[in-house]
């Protein structure tokens, strides 16, 4: 599928911007079956995933997510008394973290030839498909993600973890488009992201508290359909979205199986559900 220049940019880089590995069709496919799973949801039982504020980190409702499909609210998605602020399908702020290997039309999205060929072409020997998100970044309420790398969140040793990031609609600066530091995946992690033994609570081990230069990032606006691939060490970041429109995207990430995953990381299967590659 790629190049030897889009390879090498992706070494370079740590970031690769494929425009068109998506149709119009199959992105809408994807969007209407988010909107059946949100609509078939009850909000009784939430969390609200911010990573401004690291809320999750000691939610069971979130730990407890990697082989599940949970759904995750923005940070003003309620008022005082606990009232949702904006209609259902727009106060979700994700859905995670396994639809991939559960649901079928999710399932078909993640397992598309085209990026199981991306996947060999970046080097992956034995891909296996460990976390998908669903992100709805809504019109005026979507919120940021703050600059971060995902190799701390999904570690292995050595670093596999793989972004592939696809734009279900236009992503601009406006709406809320990802930036990146190119290039700065040849940094090590600064800290790493670790489920306490009692399976309850994780926590997150500073190991470089310098702070990324980020007034050298750059914006990777996005026409729908295209795939952003994203290395495991690459710094990226999203602004809230304050426009009128909204910034659908789906982000599957993806591990080597010949790589060691720990079981610190937050993200463990049930035994039932083990980890599958893209066929
Ligand atoms: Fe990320």
């Amino acid at each position: 599928m790629l190049t030897d220049p889009q390879r090498q940019a992706f070494a370079d880089d740590g970031v690769l911007v494929v425009p068109g590995v998506y149709t119009d069709d199959e992105c809408d496919a994807l969007r209407r079956r988010a909107g059946e799973l949100i609509e078939g949801f009850e909000p009784a039982d939430v969390s609200v995933f911010s990573t401004t504020e690291r809320i999750q980190n000691d939610d069971e409702y979130f730990l407890s997510s990697g082989d599940k499909i949970r759904f995750f609210f923005e940070d003003d998605a309620f008022d005082d008394d606990g009232h949702l602020t904006a209609p259902k399908g727009e106060a979700v702020n994700k859905i995670g973290h396994a639809m991939h290997d559960l649901d079928p039309v999710f399932s078909a999205f993640s397992r598309k030839p085209a990026v199981a060929e991306i996947a060999s072409d970046v080097g992956f020997v034995d891909p296996k498909l460990l976390q998908s998100m669903y992100i709805l970044k809504s019109p005026r309420i979507g919120g940021e993600v703050v600059w971060h790398t995902d190799h701390p969140y999904l570690w292995t040793e050595p670093c596999t973890v793989t972004g592939f990031w696809v734009a279900l609609e236009d992503a601009t600066v406006d709406n809320g488009c990802l930036w990146a530091l190119p290039g700065l995946h040849h940094l090590p992690p600064k800290e790493r992201f670790r489920r306490a033994s009692d399976g309850c609570s994780a926590w997150n081990e500073v190991l470089d508290p310098t702070p990324f230069p980020v007034e050298e990032g750059v914006p990777l606006e996005a026409a729908k359909g295209t795939l952003v691939v994203l290395h495991g060490l690459l710094p990226h970041w999203s602004a809230p979205n304050r426009s009128e429109r909204s910034r659908h995207a789906y982000a599957l990430h993806v591990i080597d199986g010949t790589a060691h995953y720990p079981d610190d990381n937050w993200l463990q299967r049930a035994p039932d559900l083990p980890l599958r590659g893209f066929h």
